[in-house]
């Protein structure tokens, strides 16, 4: 799956925004992360630490807990990360990210486009090989759970 070059560039922007939103002091590495929806929908969000190191929570698991909350439940088809320090390889999402990103996935059986911005360029690549036989809703027979 790929997306027409003004709507990647569109996501990215909407990712990179959401960066320069980021509540990042401990780590200073801001990161922003936005979901394309199949109705068109642009959900953001942004990685929100924590006094508590480990507490912090990554900016697509924030994007993702947004999408829950405003109702959706699939749809999931393409989601744009930057770094804005990430300035060798391009960002990926962390393994947590990926499970949390399947689950929706799941939910309505897409499988999403992942751009993961560098500075050298943005690498594509789909949630499935990012998350090869993942575990997820069908396995606790929950594939259409509202
Ligand atoms: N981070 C994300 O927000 N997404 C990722 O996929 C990788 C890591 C955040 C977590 C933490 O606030 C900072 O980046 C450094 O690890």
């Amino acid at each position: 799956m790929s997306l027409a070059p003004a709507q990647e560039a569109d996501l990215l922007a909407a990712a990179e925004a959401a960066a320069r939103r980021a509540y990042a002091p401990y780590s200073d590495y801001p990161v922003g992360a936005a979901l394309l929806f199949d109705d068109g929908a642009v959900v953001t969000g942004c990685n929100v630490e924590n006094a508590s190191y480990g507490l912090a929570l990554c900016a697509e698991t924030v994007a993702i807990a947004k999408a829950f909350e405003a109702g959706r439940r699939g749809g999931l088809v393409a989601v744009a990360v930057v770094g804005l320090k990430a300035d060798r390889e391009p960002i990926t999402p962390c393994g947590r990210c990926r499970q949390v990103l399947n689950e929706i996935a799941a939910l309505g059986s897409t499988d999403p486009l992942v751009l993961c911005a560098g500075s050298e360029g943005v690498r594509r690549v789909a949630l499935s090989a990012l998350l090869p036989h993942a575990f997820g809703p069908a396995h606790l027979d929950r594939a259409s759970e509202p």
